[in-house]
Formats: structure tokens, sequence, C-alpha cells
């Protein structure tokens, strides 16, 4: 019997190096900030915590906050295994065979491939380099068939850092309530925006779903909490159905431990931005001073750029990646694995340790060089 088909992945999670290749190489193929330790975030982990499924939404402390920072009520959020899976639950409670999908791309490519498995069929709009890799909501409308059933956008955009306007994101939302449809927007990156704040997209209303994470922002993807945010109780209930069937809960100890980081987010978050955009001018010096053969559109949110190879590097493309991994030990994802064209690679610049980061960078010219 022949293995079926139905999971496929794209080359990113190959083309991050595994957690034994990283001791050995600069990581930038990541797109959360530097990891924290449980002492580094001044956790504590609370002995007395009985170990048992918790509630099924999630711990009513962190949802409670989460709602808090959200401007919710406490019952419209649902606590899930990191964003992954609250993206899946939306996904495959949503689309069927002979439903269809619009999303933006690139994306996180998860966002394609677990829609994939639905049997829908997808139409990608593609946000464009010479556009600024704006959305252009008309372009994703002009997608929008009668069996549309969700249309799905990645804002802030991994792997390009760009953010879509307040009035933009209602255009769209306009769109979709227009056609009868969902709007999934994964925010996962929405509190790594360097100036401002970001609402959740739920609040468009109850045909817009929020999904997000604790991963990126405060360094913590091990922790696996993520939270979907819908004002619309119906799917709710589906989403809370979903989350039974796969995991039941997400998890009191890592539910918990998200609780203590989000009481201090206060002071923990200004940091973490200011840490951010420092990174984000060091690779702009760098871009220009790489002017010849790189460009970008510098991101305003996230740990992520898309940047671009002017011209071919020595040997080309694919001599470059190799040359960049195997001689310089630099890790980067190329842009196949975002269904674009490898002259991209997206540099995870949040994630190293800071002094690695320009290491990355001179090591990247090299490689660039030949
Ligand atoms: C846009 C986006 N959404 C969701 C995820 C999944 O994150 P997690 O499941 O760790 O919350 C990622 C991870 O890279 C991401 O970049």
């Amino acid at each position: 019997m022949s293995a079926p088909s139905k999971f496929q992945l794209s080359g990113l999670v190959s083309a991050h190096p595994t957690l034994e290749e990283s001791v050995h190489l600069i990581n930038m193929t990541e797109s959360s900030i530097t990891p924290r330790s449980i002492k580094e975030l001044g956790l504590t982990v609370p002995t007395d915590l009985p170990l048992e499924h918790g509630r099924e939404k999630g711990l009513k402390g962190i949802c409670g906050m989460l709602a808090k920072r959200y401007d919710v009520d406490v019952d419209e959020i649902l606590l899930t295994v990191g964003a992954s899976s609250g993206i899946y639950f939306v996904q495959t409670a949503l689309l069927n065979p002979g439903d269809h999908l619009v999303i933006m791309r690139p994306n996180y490519p998860l966002n394609i491939e677990g829609a994939q498995t639905t049997g829908c069929e997808i139409s990608c709009v593609d946000i464009e380099f010479s556009n600024g890799f704006r959305v252009d909501v008309d372009k994703i409308a002009a997608a929008v068939r009668p069996e549309t059933k969700l249309i799905s956008i990645c804002n802030p955009n991994n792997p390009v850092g760009t953010v879509m306007s307040t009035e933009e994101l209602q255009k769209l939302a306009d769109v979709a309530k227009k056609n009868n449809c969902f709007l999934l927007v994964d925010e996962t990156y929405g509190e790594l925006l360097y100036d401002g704040q970001m609402p959740t997209a739920a609040k468009l209303g109850p045909h817009v779903i929020g999904v997000s994470s604790m991963s990126k922002t405060w360094g913590v993807s091990g922790l696996r909490v993520g939270w979907i945010t819908t004002t619309n109780k119906q799917l709710m209930d589906t989403f809370v159905a979903a989350k039974q069937i796969v995991s039941i809960t997400a998890g009191v100890l890592d539910e918990t431990l998200c609780e203590q980081i989000l009481a201090k987010a206060e002071d923990l978050h200004p940091p973490i931005i200011a840490e951010l955009r420092r990174r984000r001018d060091i690779v702009d010096n760098w871009v220009k001073s790489e002017s010849d053969m790189l460009e970008w559109i510098p991101p305003v949110a996230g740990a992520t750029a898309f940047i671009r190879m002017k011209k071919d590097p020595p040997g080309g493309e694919a001599a470059f990646y190799e040359r960049l991994r195997r001689v310089q030990k630099i890790a980067v994802i190329p842009g196949r694995c975002f269904e674009q064209s490898d002259e991209f690679f997206r540099l995870g610049f949040g994630y190293p340790p800071a002094e690695q980061v320009e290491r990355g960078l001179e090591g990247i010219s090299k490689a660039l060089r030949g």
C-alpha cells in the first residue's frame, strides 16, 4: 500500500537546521526573537499546580489577560497548541472539498499547506516586491468566487514584515462580508509592531477570525500556547470541538507560565521592540552598503525580512546558498520555501544572539562575492 499523501510539507521545515546543526551555525532561519529561558524571564514553576487538563478554552487567568489586551470578552478567546493548531482548526472547520480559499502569498507556508489538506481549491494572491509588498485588496477581491469560503492573510506578514493599514484591513473585511466568506488573519506578529499597537482583526466583525501566539513576541516557542479570537459564538463552539478532538487543552503548565509572562508584559515588551528596531537598522545599513547586490523593503514589524539579490551571485543562487551554509556556516531560508524565487531569502535577524547578527551579515556578504 502506498503512503497517503495528504500531508506534504514544502522545503521550509528542511531549510531549518536541526538543533544539533544549529550549534555550529549562525542561525538566521528563525522568525522569533532570541529564545528566553524560565530563568531569564523570572518565571516560577508552580509546584502545587494540579496537572489536570484544565479549563477547556484555556485557564481563565491567561484568557482574561488576552481578552483585556484585545478588548474582547474572555469567552471570545480559545487557547490552542501554538498558532499552528489554531490555524489548522480554522482551516479544517471551514474548508471542504469544493470550497475555495483565497490566500495571500508569500505567507507562513503552513497557512497554505494546512489548507491543502482539506481538499479545497486555492488561489494565491501575491504581494509584490515592486509594490513595496503592499496588499492589493482589489486583487484579492478579484480572486473571490461564489464558492469562496475563506480569505486568509498573514498580517504582519511573515516573511516580509509589512503591515496592512487599518483602512486596508477594514476594506478586506468588507470584501469578505459582501461575499459571504470568512476572513482569517494570522496576527502572530501583531505584538511585534515597531511603532504603535495592533488591535485584533476579530474586532472587525463576527466573520473575521484572529489567530496569534506567545511564540514569536516573547521568544517562547517551546511553550506551546497560541489562541484563536472570534466574536462569533457559533464559530467558537466549532473551534472548541476541534480542539477537544485534537488536543483537549493546550497544557496547564505552559498556560500558567505564559500567564506569568503576560503579567510582566509592560516591562518585557519595550526592550524587545527596541532591540528589534536596533537590529532592523543594522540590517538596513548593511543592505545599503551592499546596494550593488541587495535590496529590501525594510520591515515595520516582526523579526524577519525578505531580501532580494539584484543580480546573480558568482555561480548562481544555488552556489550562493551552498557557500553560505557550508563555508560561512550561516543559515537563511531560500525564497523557494515561500513559493517565491530564490533571488529572495528570508533573513531572521531577531533570533540569533545579539553578538552574532553582524557576523552573520558579514558572512552573507562574503558568500555573495563567491
Ligand atoms: C505567521 C505564523 N503563524 C503561525 C506560526 C506558528 O507558530 P506557533 O505554532 O509556534 O505559535 C508561525 C511560526 O513560524 C508563523 O510565522
